[in-house]
């Protein structure tokens, strides 16, 4: 039956694409089921009040005035859950006076799991009632695909390419380009990716080329900045997913974030990718400062291990990266870890975060994603708190 010829043309290249397309559609439609629709779980008592810091009286006068029918097994849509933070004035978000804060998920590394800290961090945050925009800057997808949309099918304006297109378009920089769409997860809303993402690229290169459009592209760094202005107020985070790479779109992001979160892998490999990514972006980051005449800083800035294999015969490499990422990155290393997770591969194979499965098996690894999610928290809020006691200034002059 084996044959040894290997052979493949464009067309087959093309059937592969469209075949697989095909398998991914189907599976999605199942996991769907049965509302087509895709639904967040239900939250329980002890999750609620674990959540609010409230007790139990709260509950039963809330329960009691709010859902009719018995109070015994009552569960809480997220919604409800919001408005009963809401109503006990439970519910976090910036401080008045301070800005929405925007997190770029970013490292050279593929795999690292980068799209997956992204998306966890955004459940985490929108669960506990921050207002979250989470955005795909990854033309692969992926992250668009966790949240049940085919990245396939997504037009490239609901994109981040609306925003990069302009470049040899400028006179539509007038009109908003970002449409945030809502998702399942109250307080959370989501701007897709698709595969086409990767011609802006191409795009600002021309534009470069282009005499015309040539003030424009040498101000590439700037427009998504810009955009998020626009769109920002409604929120308290963004968190965005980047392509492990620096191309302009790429770079834009980079400089567009406030502050970044760095996942890696405590193997050397991973850790020798950081170090390459630390300087990567510290020169590329360095010749924007120049051509904006600002210094600016990121913050918060943090290393996170993640898919951390915890098992004895791990022990000595994780052991050594460790000690190599602490003596390296300090403080910016964080002691909160995601550990390697059956869970996390049994949800994100039905496109979902480990926030939205019901059961025991997610609860270990939630909880590691809660930790890192509360660590990074504490953080954005120093930030906050600076912002509301200190004069509104961000960059320093030229
Ligand atoms: N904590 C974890 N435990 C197990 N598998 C993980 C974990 N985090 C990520 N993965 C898996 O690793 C792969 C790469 O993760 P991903 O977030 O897509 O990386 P990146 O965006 O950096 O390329 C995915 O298949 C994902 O399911
Ligand atoms: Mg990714």
């Amino acid at each position: 039956m084996a044959k040894g010829n290997l052979a493949a043309g464009t067309a087959d290249f093309m059937l592969w694409a469209e075949r697989g397309q095909e398998f991914l559609a189907s599976l999605q439609m199942r996991v769907n089921e049965p509302s087509k629709e895709r639904q967040m779980r239900d939250f329980r008592m002890k999750e609620v009040l674990a959540l609010t810091g409230l007790k139990h009286h709260a509950w039963r006068s809330w329960i009691a005035a709010n859902i009719p029918g018995p109070a015994g097994e009552v569960r809480l849509t997220l919604e409800q859950v919001h408005q009963f933070m809401s109503d006990h004035d439970r519910r976090p978000s910036r401080p008045e006076g301070a800005e929405p804060i925007r997190l770029g998920v970013a490292t050279l590394k593929g795999g690292a799991a980068k799209t997956i800290t992204c998306l966890h961090l955004a459940h985490a945050f929108a669960i506990q009632g921050y207002r979250v925009l989470l955005i795909d800057g990854d033309p692969q997808g992926t992250l668009t695909n966790l949240c049940g949309i085919r990245s396939e099918t997504v037009a490239p304006e609901n994109t981040l390419a609306a925003v990069f297109d302009r470049v040899d378009s400028p006179d539509l920089f007038d009109v908003p380009a970002l449409h945030p769409q809502k998702t399942h997860i109250d307080g959370l809303d989501f701007i897709p990716a698709t595969l086409q993402m990767i011609n802006s690229d191409f795009t600002i290169g021309a534009a470069f080329m282009n005499p015309r459009n040539r003030t424009v592209a040498q101000r590439f760094y700037t427009v998504l900045d810009d955009e998020l202005k626009r769109v920002e107020k409604d929120y308290d985070i963004i968190l965005m997913d980047t392509s492990p790479s620096f191309s302009y779109v790429g770079l834009s992001l980079m400089w567009a974030a406030h502050g970044l979160v760095i996942p890696m892998q405590p193997s050397l490999p991973d850790y020798r990718a950081t170090l390459d990514f630390a300087q990567m972006f510290g020169e590329n980051m360095g010749y924007i400062e120049q051509a904006a005449r600002v210094t600016r800083e990121w913050n918060p800035v943090a290393v996170v291990h993640t898919r951390v294999d915890n098992s004895p015969k791990a022990e000595q490499t994780t052991e050594l990266v460790r000690r190599f990422s602490v003596n390296t990155f300090f403080e910016h290393r964080l002691d909160v870890h995601i550990p390697h997770s059956q869970a996390v591969i049994s949800s994100t194979s039905q496109f979902r975060s480990v926030y939205e499965m019901k059961g025991g098996e997610v609860r270990k690894v939630r909880d590691s994603f809660d930790a890192l999610a509360n660590r990074v928290l504490a953080a954005i809020h120093d930030v906050w708190g600076s912002q509301v006691n200190a004069a509104p200034e961000t960059v320093a002059a030229p």
